[in-house]
């Protein structure tokens, strides 16, 4: 019996006691009726009375050591408090961890899509000038297209605007670069409209492919695989005729979308032939160069993935919303 009362203050000293839990545990297994130490008294009551007097002493300091570490854990129990009122044992407040803004994980798939595609990113001004927006995209001052795209412009200098879109990137690209050329330029731009799907400030990604013999058919896979990696297999799309002036010929790429049990299409970007104007425009000769571009929303792409109906929910930074998309870490 001695050994086994030994082989227990050894056990005591050493028991880690870490919090009310592993308090408990301890309780449990040392101070309970059942425990470890409490049936020793009774089988002391049936030892040969010489033996009584050791081996009573060695449980009693047993006892009161354990019932002393219990004492002294007494801080990390739920109920105890400490002397100033403070209660160490509560479980902390857990800090808030933020995570991306959705608008920013929904561009990261699509830069990470277009990456593995082989583009590179390229960017340019928000504050641009008239002729990289417009005029060399084939679109010169009194341009009917110009109405679409509305901007604003500085007082003192009508030449500088807030670009409309992205397409002044390709502009810059071409005139630094000679082909081949493979760049998708995301960035903010900026329009006179605003209201559940418009926002005066909202995001685009712009891509550009120009090399020798590059036809539609090539545009077509390239869009056909950003849509299945973004919204999955087996989604319809189609490509119905637009214009845009620096294109051509232009189209705009739907995808079929369910809404309440029918399907309806989306329009999801714009995209066509470089038109040769612009290739001009930069010095690139159309003869021997041909290319692609198109332009998407980044919000409505975002709304499209994750059925949000009004655009001015990402800017308003409501942390119920942004919670839901907490998962994403890209
Ligand atoms: N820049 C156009 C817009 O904002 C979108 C666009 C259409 C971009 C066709 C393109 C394109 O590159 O080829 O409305």
């Amino acid at each position: 019996m001695t050994d086994k009362i030994k082989a227990l203050e050894a056990e005591v000293a050493a028991y880690l006691i870490t919090d009310a839990a592993t308090r408990e545990a301890f309780r449990l297994k040392f101070l309970a009726k059942k425990g470890e130490i409490m049936p020793l008294f009774d089988e002391f009551k049936s030892l040969p009375n010489e033996e009584k007097r050791v081996v009573g002493a060695l449980l009693n300091k047993l006892k009161t050591a354990a019932e002393e570490r219990f004492k002294s854990s007494e801080s990390l129990s739920a109920k105890a408090e400490s002397v100033d009122g403070f209660d160490f044992s509560r479980p902390a407040v857990s800090s808030f961890s933020g995570s991306l803004h959705p608008l920013n994980q929904v561009r990261s798939q699509l830069i990470d899509v277009f990456s593995r595609l082989g583009f590179e990113i390229a960017t340019g001004p928000e504050i641009e000038d008239d002729w990289h927006n417009f005029t060399a995209l084939n679109m010169p001052e009194d341009h009917p297209a110009r109405d679409m795209q509305d901007t604003f412009f500085v007082q003192t200098d009508p030449a500088v605007v807030l670009r409309t879109h992205t397409s002044p990137v390709q502009i810059r690209t071409m005139l630094a670069q000679q082909p081949p050329i493979r760049i998708i330029a995301p960035g903010r731009v900026y329009r006179c409209d605003s209201d559940a799907t418009h926002s005066p400030v909202f995001h685009q990604i712009e891509g550009l492919y120009i090399a020798k013999d590059v036809s539609f058919a090539d545009l077509k896979q390239v869009l056909f695989t950003f849509v299945k990696e973004i919204f999955g297999e087996g989604l319809g799309i189609r490509f119905r005729p637009s214009f845009f002036p620096f294109t051509e010929p232009s189209a705009e790429m739907d995808i079929e979308w369910i809404k309440n049990g029918e399907s309806s299409w989306m329009e999801i970007l714009g995209c066509g032939m470089i038109d040769p104007n612009v290739l001009r425009n930069c010095g690139i000769d159309p003869e021997e160069y041909s290319g692609y571009a198109f332009g998407l929303g980044v919000e409505r792409i975002a709304m499209l993935k994750y059925g949000i109906r009004d655009i001015r929910l990402f800017y308003e930074n409501d942390v119920r919303f942004l919670s839901q998309f907490e998962s994403g870490t890209v």
